[in-house]
């Protein structure tokens, strides 16, 4: 999707803006700000933006790829605390700002996240030929991959380009409402997840025998709460903020 630069904005705070010179991306959103513990989220959100968090980090760069470093800023709040969602905040980044996000989410969840997940699988397979919850986990990432794969394709092909075409005040091809969507849109994958952990866990009589899930634990884990803040940014920010205007652009 193509940002404008207006979209973007340039508005770190002073505070924020004497880390600026020589500082990585990384150490720019962790140590310097005093997050060490950020370390993961910050590198979680470079994965989808295409950045190197060994980099030094400019902001003029960041604007190169599209990417707001306030939004940025919001997300790793997000990630970090699982804060309630500051709804009225997220609201006021331009609607392609928020697209942009989820788009490269969408596309990180299947080309990175599935993938991982599909090796850990693996490797347990490798490791436990004999498990009797390989077949149940091999249905799961079965499921999960074409459940994800159809819930996507359905909001890339339908939902945004209808909200860009909102956004930018042009004609839509006809036949495709907020409302319409919304009646069909259920968020069945991270409740999926947060079962399969719990069945795995369950079906496991001691801690040694869980112990060679611990990765996929840990994946799921990270994968659920990755989907939980998408779900709450299209939900809670996007589709009200674009129902409004596809009210007023009637
Ligand atoms: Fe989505
Ligand atoms: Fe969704």
């Amino acid at each position: 999707m193509k940002i404008r630069q207006n979209d973007i904005g340039h508005s770190f705070s002073t505070s924020k803006k004497r880390f600026l010179h020589k500082s990585t991306i990384h150490n720019m959103f962790t140590t310097e700000l005093e997050y060490p513990y950020w370390q993961r989220t910050v590198s979680l959100l470079a994965q989808r933006y295409g950045l190197d968090t060994k980099e030094t980090f400019e902001e003029a760069a960041f604007a190169q790829k599209g990417i707001n470093t306030d939004f940025f800023i919001e997300l790793l709040h997000l990630f970090n605390t699982e804060s309630e969602l500051p709804i009225e905040q997220f609201k006021t980044f331009p609607i392609p700002i928020i697209l942009d996000y989820l788009q490269k989410t969408h596309h990180y969840y299947l080309n990175k996240k599935l993938l991982e997940i599909e090796q850990s699988i693996s490797n347990l397979r490798n490791q436990l030929p004999e498990n009797h919850l390989l077949p149940f986990l091999e249905n799961f990432f079965v499921w999960i991959k074409e459940n994800l794969t159809f819930h996507i394709r359905m909001e890339e092909e339908q939902l945004f380009p209808h909200i860009l075409a909102l956004y930018l005040k042009v004609k839509d091809k006809k036949g495709f409402s907020i409302q319409q969507f919304i009646e069909n849109h259920a968020d069945t994958v991270e409740l999926q997840l947060s079962e399969v952990k719990k069945h795995i866990v369950r079906a496991q009589s001691s801690v040694s025998e869980i112990f060679p899930f611990r990765v996929l634990l840990k994946q799921l884990d990270e994968f659920e709460k990755d989907l939980r803040i998408h779900a709450k940014i299209e939900d809670e920010v996007l589709i009200p903020i674009s129902l409004e205007l596809e009210l007023t652009n009637k």
